[in-house]
């Protein structure tokens, strides 16, 4: 099943940035992804066809991808190794390549990349292949090298991304690694019907919870961004799922405001990170669900407490009915309740809200930051 888009859909139209837009997107970008693979109840990927006994056998997925794609492909993580029980490593294409790394036909190559033109991510592939791996490719451009050069590819259809710095492409890419996900736990017979339709279930209740962030908390980012046009650091802490969800916060923060930003795990905080806090440093908090990961919320509200006694100023990404948080925080920012692998979808929402607010709140060209390139065709 194909979306097509004509030339006039790449067009700004209405929005102050193609980024604006973009961001606007990511529900539909969610919903594209997974239009026409779910059918009564159940994945189909005709991409994917004749691939079952590969995916039966198979016994390592490495994930290969630069930037953004990459922090999609260490949350994808989560769901596969949970999902199908294949464990599964991330790694830097350009790290991967040059370190003569250990892969053969029972491993599972899968690239992410928005364009499929990243020269590190293709190089990376090339080599997997040359080592005898199987490769499959998650890519949002139709016809581009890396799927060309993949043995399977399942394409996000988040439409034209323009702005270097990428957002809707993002989510697709999750939604695409979690389709595969589910596919694959099918096959290997690793969930049980009923856990598979709620994971289902989930998938397909997230472009309403995105576009409910959208609608209910993005003019209140963006005016708490507009104040913050001054700051000259921001740290952003997640746990789990959430850990990822850091790093990409902190990404597109650097990448459209120029600030120093830096995303740490939660867990991590003890052994290095918290000695840069001092009064009135700012930290986003990615806080897991009280209700679903009750040990990890109640870690990382202590985490928390552990920064803010050292005057952290700290906003919380929380889901809504997180009362427990509210004592904690200076600032609260509301997604929908949604399952312990789903939230992160919802979480990054806010933050690209953020980053792209504080970098308008600063006159900078959020579509076209200094010094980056949207496509990276060298190595
Ligand atoms: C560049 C862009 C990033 C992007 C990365 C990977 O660095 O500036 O926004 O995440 O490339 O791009 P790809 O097209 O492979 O997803």
């Amino acid at each position: 099943f194909e979306v097509m888009w004509d030339a006039s859909a790449a067009e700004k139209g209405g929005w102050s940035s193609f980024m604006a837009k973009e961001v606007a997107e990511e529900p539909e970008a969610v919903a594209n992804t997974m239009r026409g693979r779910v059918q009564d109840g159940q994945i189909v990927i005709p991409e994917l066809d004749g691939m079952d006994e590969l995916f039966a056998g198979v016994s390592r997925i490495v994930i290969v991808a630069a930037g953004t794609a990459a922090y999609a492909g260490l949350v994808g993580k989560y769901a596969i190794e949970q999902w199908t029980r294949i464990p599964v490593e991330v790694e830097l294409a350009h790290e991967f390549r040059y370190r003569d790394p250990i892969v053969g036909p029972d491993t599972l190559v899968i690239s992410i990349s928005q364009s499929g033109e990243t020269m590190d991510t293709l190089m990376a592939v090339k080599e997997a292949a040359r080592l005898g791996a199987k490769t499959l490719s998650i890519c949002n451009t139709q016809g581009a090298t890396i799927p060309r050069e993949s043995d399977a590819i399942v394409y996000t259809h988040a439409g034209p991304e323009v702005a270097v710095a990428s957002t809707k492409a993002f989510v697709a890419q999750i939604t695409a690694l979690y389709l595969f996900a589910l596919h694959v736990a099918r096959i290997r017979g690793t969930l049980s019907p009923e856990t598979q339709a709620e994971q289902i279930a989930e998938l397909s209740a997230l472009p309403a919870k995105i576009q409910w962030v959208l609608d209910n908390e993005q003019e209140r980012i963006e005016q708490f961004a507009h104040w913050m046009a001054d700051t000259r650091s921001v740290l952003f802490l997640g746990r789990h799922v959430g850990y990822p969800i850091a790093l990409e916060g902190a990404l597109k923060l650097k990448e459209l405001s120029y600030i120093h930003a830096e995303g740490f795990a939660a867990g991590e905080l003890k052994h290095g990170p918290i000695a840069l806090i001092e009064p009135g440093q700012p930290v986003f908090v990615i806080v897991p669900s009280p209700s679903d990961s009750p040990v990890l919320h109640s870690k990382v509200v202590s985490n928390i407490q552990e920064i803010r006694a050292r005057g952290a100023r700290v906003i919380a990404i929380a889901e809504t009915g997180d009362a427990a948080v509210l004592p904690h925080a200076d600032e609260v920012l509301r997604v929908p309740l949604a399952a312990p692998l789903f939230a992160p979808i919802l979480a990054v929402v806010p933050l690209h809200i953020f980053a792209m607010g504080l970098a308008n709140a600063k006159g900078l060209d959020v579509d076209q930051p200094r010094n980056l390139a949207k496509s990276v065709t060298v190595e």
